[in-house]
C-alpha cells in the first residue's frame, strides 16, 4: 500500500490544502495529512484543533487519516511505513522553501521523497496567514476555508 504524508502547519486548513489532499487521495492509497510544529510560525489553533479542523473537512474521504505529531517529520513517515512526503506548490516564491526543506528531509533519510502537486490555480493565492488576516478584520472567508470550518474560524480570531 503507498502511503503518502502530507505535513504542514495547516493553521488553519485552507481550501488549497483541501484541493491537494483530494487529489493526493486519487494517486496514492492513503494519505496521512499531518500537523507538525513549524518552530518559525506562531499559532492560532493548538494541534489538536488543527487536527479537529482537517478531520470535519475531510470526513468523506475513506483513505484519508489525520495525525499530529510532535518531532521530525521523517521520524513519523518511519512510524507510518512510508516513504512519500506529499506537498503542494503555489508559486516560485514557494519553491527555495519547499527545496531546503525536501532536500534536508532526504538527507535526514535518503529513503525520503518528496512529491509536489502545483495548487490549483485559482488557490495560488491562497495561505492560512492570508486568511487569519481577513478572518481578523472582518473580511468574508467563505471560499476560502471548507464550509464546515468557516465559523470556528470567525470565533477563534475574536477571541
Ligand atoms: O505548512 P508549513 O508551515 O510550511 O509546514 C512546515 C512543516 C511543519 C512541514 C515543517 O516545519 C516540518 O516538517 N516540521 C517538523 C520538523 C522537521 O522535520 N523539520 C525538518 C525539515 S526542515
Amino acid at each position: 500500500m503507498k502511503v503518502a504524508v502530507y505535513p504542514g502547519s495547516f493553521d488553519p486548513i485552507t481550501n488549497g490544502h483541501l484541493d491537494i489532499i483530494k487529489r493526493g487521495a486519487k494517486v496514492f492509497d492513503k494519505i496521512v495529512v499531518a500537523v507538525l510544529i513549524n518552530i518559525d510560525k506562531k499559532g492560532l489553533f493548538t494541534p489538536d484543533e488543527r487536527v479537529k479542523l482537517i478531520e470535519k473537512a475531510v470526513c468523506d474521504m475513506d483513505n484519508v487519516e489525520v495525525v499530529s505529531f510532535n518531532g521530525l517529520l521523517i521520524d513519523l513517515l518511519k512510524e507510518r511505513n512510508s516513504r512519500v512526503v506529499l506537498k503542494g506548490l503555489r508559486a516560485v516564491s514557494d519553491f527555495e522553501y519547499e527545496m531546503q526543506m525536501a532536500l534536508m528531509n532526504n538527507k535526514l533519510d535518503s529513503e525520503i521523497e518528496t512529491v509536489f502537486m502545483m495548487t490549483a490555480a485559482e488557490n495560488s493565492f491562497l495561505s492560512s496567514s492570508s486568511v487569519k488576516q481577513v478572518a481578523k478584520f472582518g473580511g468574508s472567508i467563505e471560499g476560502l476555508v471548507p464550509d464546515c470550518i468557516i465559523e470556528d474560524v470567525i470565533n477563534q480570531v475574536k477571541r
